[in-house]
């Protein structure tokens, strides 16, 4: 049975990255032990079919005593700090989350293997478009990154020390997540959006800034099909289809049936925001599609599910 232990499980991968495994334990031959790790409380609704451990980790001595108390095959880090303003402006926390916990996560596995050679275990980190400056997007897995904010320094650091690393690995590349999960400590683009023009409130949208964005359980399913080839390498993992913030709201107006004029169309530089953010990102999947599998959905598809999911009708 494949052990995977993931970190930061209360966020919205981690979350999705669990329901996953449990629903594979229910309906396929090929059993998981699944070992849920975040810091503080469990924030999953389910809270059987898994062990949860309350993991920072940025503390290195408590990392290496759950690695070593529970020598996952496969570990997959999502635990970070997410928020790209807060990293601008909170140095010091983003380098312990972002680049130092990570290398707590491969010390440790690292030791682990040096102890018993027959233990392998694979690390999957997940990574961003924000390693771009995004100046020529779509990029593929060899592009060189060229980071213009410190959330983005930081993860590309990290990147770094991963492909460094002893241990088998891999690095999965990701942009715009959205999705629906279970006591959310942060919204994304799609349920800010919806909650916001339902509301009858009126928002600023940029117009100049173009993503690929990602379904929270397409890009759960693509660390999955790494974990279970034990995939070596960088993997881009997002949406298909390219659009401007503007255009995705669009979308997620005309899909809800809310009101479109309650959008205001601006630029990047009127919201002065701390961070500055690549203006074209966008990925070239064909390594992930050819290589694992990999099936990602349109924007059109992910906002069906999420439907689904907030009427209640699908987890
Ligand atoms: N979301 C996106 O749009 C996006 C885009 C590109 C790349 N990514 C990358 O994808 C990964 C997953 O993102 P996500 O959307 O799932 O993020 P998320 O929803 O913000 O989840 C991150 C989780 O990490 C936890 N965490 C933070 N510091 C921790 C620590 N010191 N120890 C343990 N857990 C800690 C957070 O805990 P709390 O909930 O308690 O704060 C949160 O639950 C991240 O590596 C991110 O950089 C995300």
């Amino acid at each position: 049975m494949q052990r995977i232990l993931i970190t930061g499980t209360n966020g919205l991968l981690g979350q999705k990255l669990v329901y996953l495994l449990l629903e594979r334990n229910l309906t396929s031959a090929k059993q998981y032990q699944i070992i849920a790790t975040s810091r503080g409380e469990n924030r999953l609704v389910t809270k059987k079919g898994y062990q949860y451990f309350d993991l920072d980790i940025t503390n290195s001595a408590e990392v290496e005593r759950v690695f070593t108390q529970t020598k996952p095959h496969v570990v997959i880090n999502t635990a970070a700090m997410t928020n790209v303003d807060q990293c601008e402006k909170e140095r010091k926390i983003c380098d312990a989350i972002n680049v130092d916990a990570v290398s707590y996560q491969l010390r440790a596995l690292e030791k682990m293997q040096h102890a018993e050679k027959n233990y392998k275990p694979h690390f999957i980190h997940l990574s961003t478009d924000f390693v771009f400056d995004g100046e020529a997007g779509p990029y593929s897995e060899t592009d060189k990154p060229n980071p213009i904010s410190y959330y983005g320094h930081s993860k590309y650091n990290a990147d770094v020390l991963v492909e460094e690393s002893a241990v088998s690995w891999a690095i999965v590349r990701t942009i715009i997540v959205y999705g629906v999960v279970d006591n959310m400590s942060r919204s994304n683009l799609v349920l800010w959006a919806k909650s916001a023009l339902q509301k009858g409130e009126k928002i600023n949208v940029i117009n100049d800034q173009f993503r690929a964005p990602t379904l929270a359980e397409d890009l759960a399913e693509g660390c999955m099909l790494i974990a279970d080839k034990k995939a070596k390498g960088i993997y881009n993992i997002s949406g298909r289809d390219t659009y401007s913030i503007l255009d995705l709201v669009y979308q997620i107006a005309d899909f809800w049936q809310l009101n479109k004029s309650l959008i205001q169309v601006v630029s990047s530089a009127t919201l002065d925001q701390p961070a500055k953010r690549p203006p074209r990102t966008g990925f070239i999947l064909d390594k992930a599609i050819n290589q694992l599998g990999y099936k990602p959905k349109s924007f059109r598809e992910g906002l069906n599910i999420i439907d689904k999911q907030l009427k209640g009708l699908d987890k």
